[in-house]
């Protein structure tokens, strides 16, 4: 499953620059062909927030500032973070009640914050190092394909 997730993201972002697209094309690939997960997307960090990007799953909150809920705090420490109760999580930002782990990659390009990646599932402790293994090897694809 894990190859042939990543095989599939380099395959339709090969050739292709534009992060929007890129990212639009991920979060559909992790929402269908992983199981277990009911909201896979972006955030984007615009210079001084994380603002909404393409996810497929229910609506979500549109903008988290840097330390806040789980993306906030990958993104301003720049680390993954793997929750695996996220009612044990302080500060947690519940955007689907359904939610009960979740998993936040960040997105660094030469040093500098483009976004994160988030997954989360309906199941307690869904994902492993080797999911997170994964979310980072998406990350680095998506980075490689930006010209700037
Ligand atoms: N739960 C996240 C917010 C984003 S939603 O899960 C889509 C957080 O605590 O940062």
């Amino acid at each position: 499953m894990r190859d042939a997730v990543l095989t599939t993201v380099a395959h339709i972002t090969d050739g292709e620059h534009d992060l929007i697209a890129n990212c639009a094309n991920v979060a559909s690939v992790l929402y269908h062909s992983l199981a277990d997960v009911n909201w896979a997307g972006f955030y984007l960090y615009d210079g001084s927030e994380l603002v909404l990007g393409p996810f497929h799953g229910k609506p979500a909150c549109i903008r988290i500032a840097l330390g806040r809920g789980v993306c906030g705090t990958s993104a301003a420490e720049r680390r993954t973070i793997v929750v695996d109760d996220v009612e044990a999580f302080p500060g947690h930002i519940a955007c689907d009640a359904a939610s009960r782990s979740e998993i936040v990659v960040p997105m660094l390009r030469d040093g500098r914050l483009v976004g994160v990646l988030d997954v989360d599932s309906p199941r307690v402790e869904r994902f492993s190092s080797d999911d997170a293994q994964m979310m980072a090897s998406i990350v680095d694809i998506l980075m490689s394909r930006l010209t700037r």
